[in-house]
């Protein structure tokens, strides 16, 4: 018994002295939170691409016998068709490039043919700078000279030239009739 107590004196004084020496410095430095995190990268949705205009919106009848075409930047004009009323003696297409291109690499200009005639035309008149048209072309009726961005011109012709019908504008500058291509109606 006496021992038993002795052992356990001991015992007590081993985990006192454990105790005591273990007075390690308590102020351990916080953990370094990490880095706040960072925001999160905005996926900014992309922004849906703009429809192109409607071709046909900006088209206006400039008075009885004239027409106010305008053509842009991105290789077209602003309407598919132009009345032509069978009552003008002559009617004057007015075209405005309301782009900003060079006319070397944006060129537009409003010729006058029978559409079935139209890509021959503009074949003919492809390496043919800066008008791209033949001189003396027996199938054009009419053509306005070749302009660039901010510039504007017209072209004149007799309705009775195109009153059988079948005539179409078109541009002239290599590959761009495809685009740039619209009926006349007479009517
Ligand atoms: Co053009």
């Amino acid at each position: 018994m006496k021992l038993h107590s002795t052992l356990l004196a001991a015992s007590i004084a081993l985990t006192l002295a454990a105790c005591g020496g273990a007075e390690a410095p308590s102020q351990a430095p916080a953990a370094a939170t990490p880095a706040a995190t960072e925001a999160a990268p905005a996926e900014t949705a992309a922004a849906p691409a703009e429809a192109a205009a409607p071709v046909e919106t900006a088209a206006t009848q400039a008075g009885e016998c004239a027409f106010n075409l305008e053509s842009n930047d991105a290789m077209q004009y602003n309407t598919k068709n132009i009345d032509v009323p069978a009552s003008c003696t002559e009617f004057t297409i007015h075209l405005k490039h309301v782009g900003s291109m060079p006319v070397a690499a944006m060129g537009h200009n409003v010729v006058i043919a029978k559409a079935a005639d139209a890509a021959a035309v503009a074949a003919d008149g492809a390496a043919l700078k800066p008008d791209h048209v033949k001189e003396g072309d027996a199938r054009v009726i009419a053509k306005s000279n070749m302009i660039g961005g901010g510039e504007s011109t017209s072209v004149t012709f007799e309705v009775a030239k195109i009153a059988e019908g079948g005539y179409n504008f078109f541009c002239t500058f290599p590959g761009h009739l495809a685009m740039m291509n619209g009926t006349l109606t007479v009517k």
